[in-house]
């Protein structure tokens, strides 16, 4: 098991900026910063992730890896592999069976109930630091009236209250388990893992890029992670930074 470094903060901006400001005192492979609260909760394309109050899972895991162990491309894995792990504990502890929309997000009953945002900082090539920040509802009795129609909780969805910490353990434990397989080369495990729970076998989706519009089949990710897509008879790959989508019927 990884000896980690755990951070505990009462409020913060956001855990993800956090990591970024203060890797460089992080003396242990991976550290694990959590807040109680966000005031300025990130997703992705730079949009607010609402957190600011103490009912979810705000936390940042941030891995340093020893010099040329994890290659630039092995950190497109890392949203994959966060997902996979986030799905997996959501499944363990609440008995109920999540979705992954991709790139990052996780649906319950086709709502959203987690946000992950990876962040990386690649000095000549050489991987330096991945923040894997990840947002999960979990004891909300109601959401944000901003987000109450397209976001949940995991309360909600169940009528269990879980104890945050104990979430938080479980996926770290998935992450470091994760980790150590993509370390080794052993990535199929973590796409298996993924396709398991994704919810992007052969749907019908809409997604946005560079201000147009368009439709196509997706049909898994491939070993970088990227969306694999039928659209007008062809095969595309969809790059996570640059689209916004859509799930048919979801
Ligand atoms: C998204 O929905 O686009 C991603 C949301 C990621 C939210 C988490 S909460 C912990 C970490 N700190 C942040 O500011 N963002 C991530």
């Amino acid at each position: 098991m990884y000896d980690m470094e755990f951070i505990k903060l009462p409020y913060i901006n956001s855990t993800n900026t956090y990591a970024k400001d203060n890797a460089k005192s992080f003396s242990k492979e991976i550290t694990l910063i959590q807040s109680e609260v966000q005031s300025h909760g990130r997703g992705r394309l730079d949009r607010a992730f609402i957190s600011d109050n103490s009912q979810g899972a705000w936390f940042s895991v941030a891995i340093k890896p020893e010099k040329g162990i994890i290659t630039p491309e092995m950190v497109l894995l890392m949203p994959v592999m966060a997902a996979s792990a986030t799905a997996l504990t959501i499944e363990t502890v609440y008995g109920i069976r999540p979705g992954i929309k991709w790139p990052n997000d996780i649906l319950i009953n086709s709502k959203k109930a987690c946000g992950i945002l990876c962040e990386s900082r690649i000095i000549h090539n050489d991987v330096y630091l991945v923040v894997i920040g990840i947002g999960i509802n979990l004891n909300q009795k109601k959401m944000h009236p901003d987000i109450a129609d397209i976001a949940t909780s995991l309360l909600i969805e169940t009528g269990t209250e879980v104890p945050i910490d104990l979430i938080i353990q479980n996926i770290c434990g998935n992450v470091a388990f994760f980790y150590d397989k993509i370390k080794h080369g052993e990535t199929a495990c973590i796409i298996d893992k993924w396709n398991e729970y994704s919810l992007m076998n052969n749907a019908v989706i809409t997604y946005t890029k560079e201000q147009l519009s368009y439709t196509a089949i997706s049909k898994g990710i491939n070993t970088d992670g990227r969306l694999i897509i039928e659209q007008d008879g062809k095969i595309i790959y969809l790059d996570s930074s640059e689209v916004r989508l859509k799930i048919q019927g979801v």
